[in-house]
């Protein structure tokens, strides 16, 4: 396949890139903090100088950036996509952000006479490390097509999902469901340890039910011991509890228990835990249910 460009080297892109060179994929990458394309460079990538080089050199660019305003500034400001993208070039934006910063970025790109495909991404740190992710993708159908050797690797599955929008709606579903199972979760771990019980027999009891999943299986052991390092930055999370809720003001869906968990996440970006992993809302609990 054709060169790729790669923008935004945070947890998700960094595991992500590396994944593409490990299976023979050529890249040139860019990262605002420049520093961070140094280890991508050890491993064969070359370096952009700004997002419009790397869209200048490469057929198709992919970028995986933290939140709306990242992905609009990497679009729109100086030195940015719009500068270089024509016809005959791909833009695949798989960053997780709301339908409307979606359809600004399709219409600037298309407007120009280039492709776009929103692709964000269900998955964290490790299936973005081992090609695991699960792909949500919507926009140009034909670019989905020409872009799937390279999703291939990336994912263990693509959903091509329609219109630009949908491919954004259907992740913040995701993550709005999984920010609540979160808060859920940490409730009952605290409550687990305030009524004098064990919460690995909690953790035990659980794995085995109805409701077991990976990502109680998964956080369970570290929330026990207060370990936050971060796989899916809470700011993150938050930041997509407030898009989802967003979604559901604009369909009239009463989303209660995803605003109570929205709070959680505020309080705990309030108290300095945003760059810890989501999981770390499990403090917030224990600090107000001491
Ligand atoms: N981590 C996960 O488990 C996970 C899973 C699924 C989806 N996602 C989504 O994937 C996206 C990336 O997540 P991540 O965990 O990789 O986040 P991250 O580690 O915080 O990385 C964010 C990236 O965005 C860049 N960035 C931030 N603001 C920017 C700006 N104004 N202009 C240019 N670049 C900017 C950062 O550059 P610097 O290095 O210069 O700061 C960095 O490359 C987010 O939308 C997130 O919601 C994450």
């Amino acid at each position: 396949m054709e060169e790729i460009g790669f923008l935004g080297l945070g947890i998700m892109g960094k595991a992500m890139s590396m994944n593409l060179l490990r299976h023979g994929f050529k890249l040139t990458v860019w990262n605002r903090t420049l520093s961070r394309c140094d280890e991508l460079v050890e491993h064969g990538a070359t370096i952009g100088e700004s997002p419009a080089a790397v869209i200048k050199k490469c057929k198709y660019t992919i970028a995986m950036l933290s939140d709306p305003a990242a992905a609009l500034s990497v679009v729109f400001e100086e030195g940015g996509v719009l500068e270089q993208i024509c016809a005959g070039k791909g833009y695949i934006d798989m960053s997780t952000v709301d339908a409307e910063t979606s359809s600004k970025i399709s219409e600037a790109i298309t407007s120009k006479g280039g492709n776009f495909l929103e692709a964000p991404v269900s998955g964290s740190k490790k299936p973005a490390e081992d090609g695991q992710l699960v792909i949500l993708a919507a926009g140009e159908k034909a670019l989905y097509e020409e872009i799937l050797p390279a999703f291939d690797v990336l994912g263990k599955k693509s959903f091509y999902l329609g219109q630009v929008g949908n491919g954004a709606k259907m992740k913040l579903v995701v993550n709005m469901i999984m920010g609540s199972m979160m808060n859920a979760f940490s409730e009952g771990l605290v409550l687990t340890e305030k009524s004098g019980l064990n919460p690995q027999t909690l953790l035990d009891v659980l794995d085995l039910g109805a409701i077991a999943n990976p990502m109680f299986k998964m956080k369970g052991p570290s929330m026990v011991q207060s370990s936050y390092s971060p796989a899916f930055p809470l700011k993150h999370q938050q930041k997509d509890m407030r898009l989802a809720l967003a979604l559901g003001d604009e369909n009239s869906v009463p989303m209660p228990v995803a605003a109570a968990a929205n709070e959680a996440f505020k309080k705990a970006r309030s108290m300095g835990l945003g760059d810890l992993d989501f999981s770390a809302v499990h403090e917030t609990l224990k600090a107000t249910k001491s």
